[in-house]
């Protein structure tokens, strides 16, 4: 290890040095002079006297430089039969004119805009217009529901809601604008507009309070960047923690932009003009980072599919936008190319298309399997690189450089800790633990440029949630180890938040949703494994005494109840009616004991547990797949 070596340590030694030297590759307005502040500390920021506007290093500064005629972004839409793309000055042009009518709404530096749009051009535009204003944007993912469209509506209290009448999804069309609606009923706080881009698949009713894009941005004049202090919000964006109340990560501007264009060089080696693709959504942090962010930052180009790995039309439709946008790298979740597995065992599909210009495969969102990467390996012949983070970090922790220094693949391994990571293993005292031991992972304050500096308006919750486990350490809420060779290897949650298809979930809120059913006295919801999403949520309900309703017709309410709640994105199926959960002789329900048999670890069973009994009894269900 040499290049990567001598960096992580310039990291660690000399972060002044390291992050001021990777500064340069963006344009400031107002460069800054110190990389990080400590004086509020734990709350840490990067740059604090830089300024600088996000939307014009990712789009303007590349014009500028001579390059507006290259592709910044082909959207790939095999739901509604569309390809189109833009250059550098076709997309900054249209960002500028959406950043216009967004002002002309009212909105300007650091007012909250909710996005609620699907994997359409726009998305990307109205992300890009709210940084061009200094505006805040918040990204919804459509696959929840109108209750938790309103926690985040009433969290961000935003200015201005900007939406698509309908997302595309294989078996439906998802009308949004019924959704919003119904949202808006819900939360304390109203926007004062709403934004309806109408896709012909199902139009959205207008209603007082509603502008169709197209009346937005008529006669709006377009928007020049506003500068920003590095330190100032560019993005919050909501995620499951342990209880129903969402996480409003917050993403500045400066280290944000300084990391992201860091990491496409030397994590994913991707150079300007490559053609880079990220196939997850928008709504994720995988989405904003790698779709929007890191690949316009260094004027790469970006793909933004619209449509599944398989059936859209069938399980070559990877390979064909590969092929077809010839495509350098792509990152996805070991989810999609299961989905792919599974009905194209052989990847018979891969032969009809040419992949020459294709060279990495990079991995992330889920525990990569030993099956999978061996598939993707095989088939597709080119390194597949496993990589770790959170939508907390916001760019890659643990990582194969592959721009610095490739290092040798490990099965079962994310790599090395990457350049501004002090990744340690602590047991739970605290102390470090030994080379292969597994335990909690913890990150070494201060958390690198990029990483979240607090939770939005509440920096007592990010201290308690995150720093307070570990006295100057920022809590991953992940248990692993690292081996010998310096390789980490990620094996689980230590808390309640599940990953299911690559998408994070809590279980704590799915729990909450089944006990406000009447006939529920008590109830559980553990992560199983499933051979396709990795994990799915499972629910284990105590009924009341006296409860006359059925099993059959409780579970459907129950899962009827956690749809229309939490959304279909929760994937929660399956529900089963025990006669008692386990618990410790104080009443503590062992969701930890659970948790751990559902890994299929062996998972040791607490000398306080009240009767080993009701555990043996759930064993089965716990292990049995989905
Ligand atoms: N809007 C509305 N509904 C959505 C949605 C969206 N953006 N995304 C998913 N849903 C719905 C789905 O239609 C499905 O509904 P259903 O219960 O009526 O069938 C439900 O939410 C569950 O979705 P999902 O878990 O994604 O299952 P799926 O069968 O639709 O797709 C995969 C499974 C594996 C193909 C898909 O999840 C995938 O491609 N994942 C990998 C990429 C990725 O996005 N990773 C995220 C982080 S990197
Ligand atoms: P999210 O915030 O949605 O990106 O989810 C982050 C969580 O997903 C992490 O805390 C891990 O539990 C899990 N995760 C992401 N990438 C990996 C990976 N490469 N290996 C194992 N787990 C991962």
């Amino acid at each position: 290890m040499g290049a990567y070596e001598d960096s992580h340590r310039r990291s660690l030694t000399d972060p002044e040095g390291f992050w001021l030297e990777a500064a340069g590759a963006i344009s400031w307005t107002r460069p800054p002079t110190r990389a990080l502040d400590d004086s509020a500390a734990p709350i840490y920021r990067w740059f604090p006297d830089g300024e600088l506007n996000t939307s014009y290093n990712a789009l303007d500064r590349h014009i500028e430089a001579g390059l507006g005629d290259r592709t910044a972004l082909i959207y790939d839409s095999p739901v509604t039969g569309t390809t189109r793309s833009y250059t550098y000055t076709e997309l900054r042009d249209e960002v500028a004119v959406f950043a216009g009518a967004l002002r002309g709404l009212g909105v300007g530096v650091g007012d909250r805009v909710i996005v609620y749009l699907p994997m359409i051009p726009e998305a990307v535009i109205t992300m890009l217009a709210c940084a061009r204003l200094g505006a805040v944007h918040s990204v919804v993912f459509g696959g929840f529901a109108p209750k938790e469209l309103a926690a985040r509506i009433d969290d961000a209290t935003p200015k201005v809601i900007v939406a698509a009448s309908c997302g595309i999804e294989p078996t439906r069309v998802v009308e949004y604008k019924p959704i919003i609606d119904t949202a808006l009923e819900l939360s304390a706080h109203q926007p004062e507009w709403t934004v309806v881009l109408q896709r012909e698949q199902a139009l959205g009713k207008l209603g007082e309070r509603d502008l169709s894009w197209e009346s937005a941005i008529s006669g709006a004049i377009p928007a020049d960047p506003v500068p920003v202090a590095a330190t100032d919000p560019l993005y919050v964006l909501y995620t499951s923690g342990t209880t129903g109340k969402p996480k409003g990560v917050v993403r500045d501007n400066g280290g944000h932009a300084v990391a992201l264009a860091w990491t496409m060089g030397a994590v994913y080696d991707i150079k300007p003009g490559d053609v880079w693709w990220t196939a997850s959504d928008v709504g994720w942090v995988v989405g904003h980072s790698y779709i929007v962010y890191a690949p316009l930052l260094i004027g790469a180009t970006t793909v933004l599919y619209e449509g599944k790995p398989v059936g859209t039309p069938d399980a070559g439709a990877f390979w064909r936008v590969i092929s077809e946008h010839r495509v350098k790298a792509l990152f996805t979740a070991p989810t999609a190319l299961r989905a792919i597995k599974k009905v194209d065992p052989e990847a018979r599909e891969l032969s009809k298309y040419r992949l020459d210009g294709f060279k990495t495969l990079f991995l992330a969102g889920e525990r990569l399997d030993p099956e999978t990467y061996r598939w993707a390996h095989d088939k597709l012949g080119v390194p597949v690189v496993d990589h770790w983070w959170q939508t907390e970090t916001g760019w890659p922790i643990v990582a194969n450089p592959r721009g610095l220094e490739p290092l040798p693949v490990k099965p079962g391994s994310a790599t090395v800790p990457l350049p501004g990571w002090d990744v340690q293993v602590l047991d739970g005292a605290g102390s470090r633990l030994p080379a292969g031991e597994e335990g909690s992972i913890a990150i070494k304050l201060p958390l690198p440029p990029g990483a979240l500096p607090t939770l939005w308006g509440d920096d007592q919750r990010y201290i308690d949630n995150y720093l307070s486990r570990y006295d100057g350490y920022y809590l991953t809420g992940d248990s692993g180890y690292v081996d010998a060779d310096g390789y980490v290897f990620v094996m689980g949650r230590t808390d309640d938040v599940i990953n299911v298809a690559g998408h994070r979930l809590s279980t704590g809120s799915m729990e909450a949703v089944l006990a406000a059913h009447p006939a529920v006295a008590e109830c559980a919801v553990i992560g199983v494994h499933d051979a396709l999403k990795g994990q799915l949520p499972r629910g284990l309900v105590v009924l009341k005494a006296g409860t006359t309703i059925s099993p059959e017709a409780l579970q459907a309410e129950l899962v009827a109840a956690v749809r229309r709640d939490i959304g279909p994105v929760a994937a929660f199926r399956e529900v089963a009616v025990v006669d008692a959960l386990p618990k410790t002789r104080s009443g503590k329900i062992l969701r930890k004991t659970m948790r751990g048999i559902a890994d299929g670890r062996d998972e040791p069973v607490p000398s306080t547990i009240e009767d080993a009994g009701v555990l043996d009894a759930l064993r089965p269900i716990l292990r049995h797949d989905s």
